[in-house]
This record gives structure tokens, sequence and C-alpha cells, in this order.
């Protein structure tokens, strides 16, 4: 038996997916990467925003189409849009034969057993399933908590992965030891705010911890020992991002100098409409005591342009704070009305050109901040991860500590490496092998502000 599953969405899911196939595998089931040639097909979705929903439904078009053509093609509706109401009325229409939602895809077999299914539970034995290690995998994802307590109002995910439910961190630790076994060089530790790991419910800066857990600072030690050369996690929340997790960065090698700390708006007007729980100067107090403990630390952040009511002036707030922070890297975009968020029942939507004119303001400048940051690497020996051939011809492709896209001349094999930065473009470090005199000749490849532009809409 054939199957094909299509992945949509953010690293969880990617995860999530990874989960999916394995127990697929242990069904007989083999891969095959056209859905022309599969009995089963997976669509693992993300409902973040309106384009990947889109995305979703044009497959899902076209996977009906191909039912009609080919009786005994079973369809599944996975992931975050599976959750909402949105996405079962989508799974409805498009004739989809298996909707799990992302507590539910614990239920994979007996649901392709059956033929017809759905379910939208969060089950509990999925706190207490470690999938096996990919093969031949140079990074890979671990993700430590799911679910999340937060009421950012323009935001699907509570609705889409329930309440935050943290894994045993014994679990964690023996998943960890069997990536390194596998001979992953990198692993990310996941949640959509690891900085709560182990914490009881609720939201806040001063939570206490659950019995039997330690802290997210007391894990990232903990998989930090385990022997992998390189430890990342994403998403931090600024409210629980405290000192004891810059400490225990700064304390152990293996853990990278990088942090995901999304701001989403630089006005506490909107911050507070977006229920973000933190103001601009706390948000940049903690950007402060990052660059104090960590100098050469990257960092980079989530901006959302044109939220409902924001003025001008609120926007140019978002401008200066980048400034301020003097972000590495941005994932930025336009606020995308969601069906059912707070945002979208109390609140009108800013006009859509006004909205994409505010994200390339925002993107041209961060095109500024991040050359000017990459700059400073020039001359600076660092390490790269490689994992291949770039696209550019005579260069292979990796990525630093600091989650910097690198680029080396040479043929350099997959794995880590000391290089020398000698370029820099808002977007990749151009390097050679260390011990390499001559400086670099490259054709600067910028990727217009419109390529950006287009996949943030
Ligand atoms: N848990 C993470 C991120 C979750 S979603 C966090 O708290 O930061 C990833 C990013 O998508 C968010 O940081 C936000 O910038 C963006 N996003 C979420 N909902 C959105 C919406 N309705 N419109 C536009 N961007 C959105
Ligand atoms: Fe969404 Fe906010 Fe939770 Fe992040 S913290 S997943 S933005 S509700
Ligand atoms: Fe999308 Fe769900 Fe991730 S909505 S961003 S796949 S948590």
């Amino acid at each position: 038996m054939r199957a094909h599953v299509v992945t949509f969405g953010c690293q969880m899911n990617e995860y999530d997916t990874h989960a999916i196939q394995s127990e697929l595998a242990g069904e007989g089931y083999s891969f095959v990467d056209d859905f022309r040639e599969a009995d089963l097909v997976l669509v693992n979705t993300c409902a973040v925003r309106g384009k990947p929903v889109e995305k979703a439904q044009t497959l899902l078009g076209e996977l009906r189409k191909e039912k009609r053509r080919r009786r005994g093609l079973t369809v599944g509706l996975m992931g975050c849009l599976a959750q909402l109401p949105e996405g079962r009325r989508m799974g409805k229409r498009l004739g989809v034969d298996i909707m799990l939602g992302p507590g539910a895809i614990t239920e994979i077999v007996p649901a392709i057993r059956r033929g017809k299914f759905q379910s939208f539970e969060f089950k509990r034995e999925l706190q207490f399933y470690t999938p096996p290690p990919p093969t031949g995998a140079v990074t890979a994802h671990l993700t430590i908590m799911r679910g999340c307590n937060h009421r950012c109002t323009y935001c699907v995910v509570p609705a889409t992965r329930g309440p935050e439910v943290s894994r045993p961190v014994e679990d964690i630790i023996n998943e960890a030891r069997a990536l390194k076994e596998s001979g992953v060089f990198e692993v990310t530790l996941l949640g959509q705010n690891v900085n709560s790991y182990g914490m009881a419910p609720g939201t806040g800066a001063r939570r206490a911890l659950m019995p039997g857990y330690p802290s997210f600072a007391e894990l990232l030690r903990m998989v930090g020992r385990v022997g992998i050369p390189r430890v990342r996690f994403v998403t931090s929340h600024p409210i629980n991002f405290d000192d004891g997790i810059i400490e225990a960065i700064a304390d152990t090698p293996a853990v990278c100098r990088y942090i995901h700390l999304p701001v989403q708006s630089g006005s506490n007007r909107v911050l507070k409409r977006m229920a973000r729980e933190y103001t601009r100067e706390f948000y940049l107090e903690r950007v402060r005591r990052v660059r104090e403990l960590l100098p050469d630390a990257t960092i980079s952040t989530d901006l959302i342009a044109g939220f409902p009511g924001e003025t001008d002036e609120e926007f140019e707030e978002t401008l200066s704070l980048y400034r301020e922070a003097g972000y590495d890297l941005a994932y930025m975009f336009i606020y995308s009305e969601r069906e059912g968020t707070p945002a979208a029942i109390h609140f009108t939507d800013v006009p859509r050109s006004v909205k994409v004119e505010r994200l390339t303001r925002l993107i041209e400048l961060s095109k500024e901040v991040s050359l000017e940051r990459n700059r400073k690497w020039i001359g600076r020996e660092v390490e790269v991860l490689i994992k291949g051939p770039a696209e550019e011809e005579g260069f292979v492709q990796g990525h630093t500590r600091g989650n910097q896209v690198a680029l080396v001349k040479g043929s350099l094999a997959v794995g880590i490496h000391r290089v020398m930065v000698r370029q820099a473009t808002p977007n990749r470090l151009y390097c050679s092998a260390a011990d390499a005199l001559d400086s670099l000749s490259v054709n600067h490849y910028v990727p217009s502000g419109l390529c950006q532009l287009t996949s943030n809409l």
C-alpha cells in the first residue's frame, strides 16, 4: 500500500507528519511523491492565516477529482484546519474520508482501517507518544509540549491545538538520545511557548512548576548534555522568557545563541488589543538582557502588519521598535482575519492596500537592518552546519549557530565546519573555508521584496 502525505504549516506539523508516517510504516505503507500513485493521501494542514487554508482547499479539490477518476483512493484531512468548523465544512464539501485534529493523530491507524473516520479529541496518549528517529536526518524536531494557554486575539492556535500539555522529561531526554544515536547534528525543541514547559495551568510571568517537571531552563541544560552538537528551541513568549533561560543558554555550549522572540507589534495600544500580555518596554528590556548576557546572539521575531485599528502612528512604533531591537531576521505577515477569533468578532479589518503598504515598508527596513547585522560577521570565523549543495553553483549551503543562511565556496561534506565569513547580504553570509586566504567573488543574490511579500500575504 502506498501513501502520500502533504504538510502545510509550522515545524510542529512537520513533527506530527513524521509521527503519522511512522504509524503508517508500521502498517506496511510505503511513501510515494506523486499523489496519483497513492492509495492513501493525507493532508496535514495549517489554519494560522488565510493562505495555507486556500492551499489546502485547492489540493482537496484536486483530490476530489482524483477520487472520481480512481475508486479506492482514501483522502484524509488532518492538522489545525481539520479542527476548526471552517475545515470540517471544507472536508465535508470536498468528500474527505478521514478527518483528524492535531490532538487525534494517534488514531490514524484505526482511521485508515475503518476507511471513514473522524476525531477531534485531544487524546491524552499523545502526551506519552514518542516517535522513532527519522533515518538519515541532519536536523530534527522534538516537540516538548503541545497547545497554547494564551489568547492572542488574532490567533487560531489555542482553538486548533487546545491547552498546553508538557511531555514527561524522561521521554524528551530518551527521544533526544535516540536522535543523537541516529546521527543528527541539530535538534530543535518545539512548542508554541516552550518557555512555559512544565508549568501549571494558566498564563502570566509567575507560574508554578508542576510536580516532577523541570523548568524550561533546566530542560535546556539537560538536553544540552545529551551530546547532540546543536540544540535550538522555538517559540519563546516574551512574558515567560526569563533570565534563568538566558543564563542556561549562556552556560550550555550545545545550546545555540539564537533566540526567536515574537513581538507582533511595537505599539502598546496594539499589543493590548492583541492581548499579548506585555508592553513594548517589557519586551525591549528582555532584548537588552539578551544583548548583555549573550553579546553574539542573533535575535529574530514575528510581526503582524495592519492589525485591526492600527494607525499610522502605531505602525511607526513597530518600525522604531524594530530598529531598537536590531533584529537579525524577521517573519513578517499582514494581518489575516480568522473566523471565530476575538479580533475577527470584535474588530474591523484595515483595508488590504494599507496592510500591504505597511508590510512592504517593514520588509524594506528588515533588509536594511539585517544587512547591517550580517556585515558585522565579515572577517569572523563561524560554525556552519552544511546540509548540501546550494542553488548557486560552486557553493554548498548550511546555517550558522545563529540561524543565518551560509553559503560556502567549494564542496564541503554534510556536517559541521568552521568557515570564514567573506561577504554579507541581508539574507546570506558568503563564506570560504577558514584557511583559504582569497576573498570571495560572488554575484549578490538579494531576493526582491516582492518575493517575500507574495509569500507573506
Ligand atoms: N506561538 C507562537 C507563534 C504562533 S503562529 C507565538 O506566540 O509567537 C506564528 C506567527 O504567525 C505568529 O507569531 C504571528 O506573527 C503570526 N500569526 C498568527 N495569527 C495570525 C493572523 N491571524 N494573521 C497574521 N499573522 C498571524
Ligand atoms: Fe497564538 Fe498567541 Fe498562542 Fe502564539 S502565544 S500560539 S500567537 S495564541
Ligand atoms: Fe499552522 Fe497549526 Fe502550526 S495553525 S502554524 S500548523 S500550530
